[in-house]
């Protein structure tokens, strides 16, 4: 979404801020995620996957693709650039429409989205059980910007005495529009016409292709391009963590139709979308839909999935009816036909598109904040706060931790040899040092759904122990079937099965 991306981002329960940063300070601690450029002091919105991050990170993006491309013989994939020809931006309504209503404040020489400082006012007004003055200000706001009425809004932050929360004036600029896309040169002169962009949505990558795609695919519609790539917003608010960043990752595909059937293809990716979801462990009541109060300039009809964030139910992935904005407006701006014969009804027409976008990096945050559980374990003085990460197995960054017992007796030989053989076919770790116990919580901080024990009975039987992240319970297994054992509880074929119509 557009003009009203962050309508109600700061609008977030106090109780549940805590438990956002408890999320924060994990992902950190445990190799998640890391603020970008640290030692320097970080740079705002921007953000580094650590090795479990990355690693739960594919994993989701794997899932995605599979489930998109593997599961529809209609629906291919594509690596497009992150740069394009400048037209692109000028066609697709970005250079024109892609803003936010921005405002400085002279003292402090601090930016704010205009928006977000008035909904932070009726959020007070709110809190103050005064609903209704609360109501009326975000419908007036939402009303002149409707009109794009900027001098409108100025008068209301002033009538509404907002300050600075830096420093505390209402010395403010007017409200202007600020483009959300970076720019930058290309080639050695920095002259107007040489300014390209940092893609802004992956989409765009897949629109221009569209022909290349369908003739070399040999596709017939309805059919469909998925891409998963970098997109760059210069998001003036940027805050809770991964959700809202300047740097991030899409996950998008585009699917391709006859005019008029794009209701009925909406409505399918929609429920199927949302299935997706649910079939990598999101339970149903922490997700909803939420249909768009304002379309986007290029949409018709466009609905968000949003999960219910420690901050509030926010967009995870939008589904959006894209009409022939897009592929219109390319035709017309490169003068290349951009039509589609219908051997079917024997006609040319531009085809309509229905796409799902979602963002690689919010699932991301989704599944560390629906997995992220502190448990109370043992009794008397041994009870303590077991903290765990409830994800998927299919999707854990590691499937399985193999540890010998103790560090003697050539129980770590045959620990070893166990990692060696299953290694080709699983991410493991393979860890020899501190207590047993110790290793199992390491293993629960990371999300680890299992632990192989080697023990001394392993030499007696050749049998070892599988522990359950979960449940904690353990069974006894052979090592001959081990192998199976580990895959029946960790193949993503476990979720894609769930997606088959
Ligand atoms: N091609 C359509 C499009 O880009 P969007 O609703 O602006 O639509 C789609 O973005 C998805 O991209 C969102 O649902 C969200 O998951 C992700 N996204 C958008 N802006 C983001 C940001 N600044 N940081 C992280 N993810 C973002």
């Amino acid at each position: 979404m557009f003009i009203f991306a962050a309508m109600t981002d700061n609008i977030t329960r106090p109780e549940e801020n805590v438990q956002l940063k408890k999320i924060i300070a994990h992902a950190k601690e445990y190799g998640f995620v890391y603020p970008s450029s640290e030692i320097y002091d970080g740079l705002q919105a921007v953000y580094d996957y650590g090795p479990y991050g990355v690693e739960l990170k594919n994993n989701i993006k794997d899932l995605w693709w599979q489930s998109m491309t593997q599961l529809h013989q209609n629906i291919v994939g594509l690596d497009a650039a992150i740069f394009m020809h400048p037209l692109t931006w000028k066609a697709s309504g970005h250079i024109d429409s892609f803003s936010d209503p921005m405002i400085d404040n002279k003292d402090s020489k601090k930016r704010y989205r205009a928006d977000v400082l008035i909904e932070e006012k009726a959020a007070v007004y709110e809190q103050q059980g005064d609903l209704d003055k609360s109501k009326n200000l975000l419908k007036e706001m939402g009303q002149l910007l409707e009109k794009e009425n900027l001098k409108g809004v100025n008068e209301l932050i002033i009538r509404e005495n907002i300050v600075c929360p830096v420093s505390g004036t209402a010395n403010w600029t007017d409200v202007r529009q600020f483009n959300l896309m970076f720019s930058t040169q290309i080639g050695s002169v920095s002259e107007e016409t040489n300014t390209i962009y940092l893609r802004p949505e992956t989409a765009q990558g897949i629109f221009v292709n569209f022909l290349n795609v369908q003739k070399t695919a040999r596709l017939k519609i309805p059919f469909g391009i998925a891409q998963i790539g970098k997109a760059f917003r210069n998001e003036i608010v940027a805050r809770q963590f991964i959700f809202r960043m300047r740097e991030f990752e899409q996950m998008e595909m585009q699917f391709f139709i006859r005019p008029g059937e794009e209701i009925k293809w909406y409505e399918h990716w929609k429920a199927k979308r949302l299935r997706w979801h649910k079939a990598m462990g999101i339970p149903e009541h922490k997700l909803r839909f939420h249909d768009h109060d304002k379309l986007a300039h290029y949409a018709n009809a466009a609905v968000d999935i949003e999960f219910d964030f420690p901050f509030g139910f926010k967009e995870v992935e939008g589904i959006h009816s894209r009409t022939d904005f897009d592929l219109g407006n390319h035709q017309e701006l490169s003068r290349k036909k951009l039509q589609y014969y219908d051997n079917d009804i024997n006609e040319s027409y531009v085809p309509y598109v229905v796409e799902t976008s979602a963002g690689a990096d919010r699932l991301f945050l989704m599944i560390l904040a629906n997995a992220y559980r502190e448990e109370e374990v043992g009794e008397g003085e041994n009870r303590k706060i077991r903290a765990f990460l409830k994800i998927h197995p299919a999707l854990t960054p590691i499937k399985a931790a193999i540890f010998p017992l103790v560090k003697k007796d050539g129980l770590p030989e045959v620990a070893k040899k166990i990692f060696d053989d299953l290694k080709p076919d699983f991410n493991l770790i393979y860890e020899d040092s501190q207590s047993i116990g110790k290793r199992y919580t390491r293993q629960d901080l990371i999300g680890t759904p299992y632990c192989v024990a080697i023990d001394h009975q392993t030499l007696a039987d050749q049998s070892v122990t599988i522990r359950d992240r979960d449940t904690m319970d353990q069974v006894r297994v052979n090592i001959g079937e081990l192998r199976n054992e580990i895959e029946k509880r960790v193949s993503i074929r476990n979720i894609l099965k769930e997606l088959i119509d």
